[in-house]
């Protein structure tokens, strides 16, 4: 009989393509990356799911600005976030990119089956555009400051629209859509803190209709419906649908198995459209809701929100340049609970590398295979068992592991696994095996170093997905056939200024 090969599909938000990724960016895609390392190695057939948002007025105006069509401009943007996947050593992915013709198909077969199950209809909008959040905001909801109309949540100006659209009945879903939040069955928001807000959001608002078209007349650049010649879609209502595209909806095929996905890791900006809008748009499909959607933090530089248009974002190929890639992808997911906001700096980062990577688990490996090499000629001493003390550290990793990660608790996962680096460090303090080489006690010595090159062993698979070139280069280092292979250090001391 077969293996029973369980799936895991799991997606990154798309990203604009209006600027260069930065590290918050980096961050969802580095944390989607580790998951799907994770499940892969056991043994899940795993679908990770990310790619480019690139229709929509902000995505029109940079193209603009740019000098460049469309269509053109996001060719070339589009292709810098593939090459920083290659940069941050991310595995196996599916790119998906809003322009091409299958999601087109997709979002088109939408607008067909919803307009067939009476879910949308014609209508005129009259309130306010965010072009940067690509938004509509009704009159009651906006802010006035100085004279000015601003975006409730990111305080930037308003535009004034009146156009004739298509609706979504969004209004229609707010009664079932509370009970399964709320309920937290088979649609799960995550963490607590977000189905809180959006439980809280959905107890004193009632849902509005949602607009899902632009006129072509005053933005062409989406994708046609094929209700009106003169409309293309809405970006939101687009790029969502890019979940389902990627799953065979709208081809011969139809949506297959893969759906619903297991995880949506999206940031706590877009968690209403996650939230509400999608499984709203699903139910009204006639599809399950995704299984679980994860808002983490943000990552904020003197208090604010890391973005391009604040100007204070940091380019995640000079921090890899510098620090390399793995300790960057460490200390993105170490230093803060993925739900929470974390301060990006690069003494943060130093002063984690230094005590974590080289002092830890670096240390760790050149000690271990120092004394190998010193009291063994290199050759791994033969033992069958691993020192007491040791046993217990690494004992139940794996069961901790997986709770862990079942939870995207990456931070968690990451003190379960130096919980045992540093236990290892402490055993060699405490056995001093330079002690026992002097008093010729070769039995206990091999012990010791056998226990150590076993804890390795278990620490490579324990850090693989969170750090994959490490892991290789620890598993070169304990060699092969029984004799290990000292290499450089895997992260050298970072000095400060
Ligand atoms: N295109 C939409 C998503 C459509 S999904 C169907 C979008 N794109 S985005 O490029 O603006 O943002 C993509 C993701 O990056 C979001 O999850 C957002 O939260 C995340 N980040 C952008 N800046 C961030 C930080 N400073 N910190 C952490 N993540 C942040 O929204």
């Amino acid at each position: 009989m077969g293996r029973i090969v369980s799936k895991f599909y799991l997606t990154t938000p798309l990203y604009y393509v209006n600027a260069k990724p930065h590290i918050g960016h980096a961050y969802t895609e580095i944390a989607a990356d580790v998951l799907a390392r994770y499940y892969r190695a056991k043994g899940s057939e795993v679908l990770f799911l990310t790619g480019t948002d690139e229709h929509g007025q902000k995505i029109d105006r940079a193209a603009r600005e740019a000098g460049m069509e469309p269509k053109a401009f996001t060719d070339k943007m589009s292709a810098t976030f593939g090459d920083l996947w290659k940069i941050l050593n991310i595995d196996t992915y599916e790119f998906i990119r809003t322009t091409e013709p299958r999601h087109v198909r997709a979002v088109q077969a939408v607008w067909r089956d919803l307009e067939k199950k009476g879910e949308v209809y014609k209508g005129s909008y009259t309130g306010w555009y965010c072009t940067p959040d690509e938004n509509f905001w009704l009159e009651s909801q906006v802010l006035r400051a100085e004279g000015k109309v601003l975006c409730p949540d990111c305080r930037r100006p308003l535009e004034k629209i009146e156009e004739e659209n298509f609706f979504f009945k969004l209004s229609g879903h707010q009664k079932w859509l509370m009970e399964e939040i709320e309920k937290g069955g088979r649609f799960k928001v995550l963490p607590e803190t977000r189905k809180n807000e959006v439980m809280g959001f959905l107890k004193n608002n009632e849902l509005q209709d949602l607009c899902i078209s632009r006129p072509k007349n005053r933005l062409s650049w989406g994708i046609q419906s094929p209700l009106s010649e003169g409309h293309v879609t809405y970006v939101w209502f687009d790029a969502l649908i890019n979940y389902i595209t990627a799953c065979g909806y709208g081809s011969d095929k139809g949506i297959d198995k893969r759906w619903p996905a297991d995880v949506h890791l999206i940031g706590k900006d877009i968690l209403r459209h996650h939230a509400v809008i999608w499984p709203a748009l699903l139910h009204a499909l006639g599809l399950e809701p995704p299984k679980r959607v994860f808002a983490h933090g943000w990552w904020v530089v003197d208090g604010q929100k890391m973005s391009k248009s604040l100007g204070n974002a940091t380019d995640p190929i000079e921090i890899v340049k510098t620090y390399g890639v793995d300790a960057f992808r460490y200390f993105l997911l170490r230093e803060t609970p993925f739900g929470n906001d974390g301060t990006f700096s690069e003494e943060a980062l130093i002063t984690r590398c230094n005590a974590d990577l080289a002092n830890g688990l670096g240390n760790l490996l050149s000690r271990t295979l120092t004394m190998c090499e010193k009291y063994f000629e290199g050759k791994i001493p033969e033992g069958t068992f691993i020192a007491e003390y040791l046993k217990e550290a690494p004992g139940d990793l794996d069961r901790r592991l997986e709770h862990a990660m079942g939870n995207l608790a990456f931070s968690e996962a990451l003190e379960h696994i130096w919980t045992v680096v540093n236990r290892a460090n402490e055993y060699i303090e405490k056995k001093a095996p330079w002690t026992l080489a002097k008093q010729g006690n070769r039995q206990e010595l091999e012990l010791v170093i056998f226990s150590l090159i076993q804890i390795l062993n278990i620490l490579a698979k324990a850090v693989a997905p969170f750090m994959p070139s490490t892991a290789e280069k620890i598993r070169a280092q304990l060699g092969s056939g029984g004799k290990i292979a000292k290499g450089t250090s895997l992260f050298p001391r970072i000095e400060t200024k």
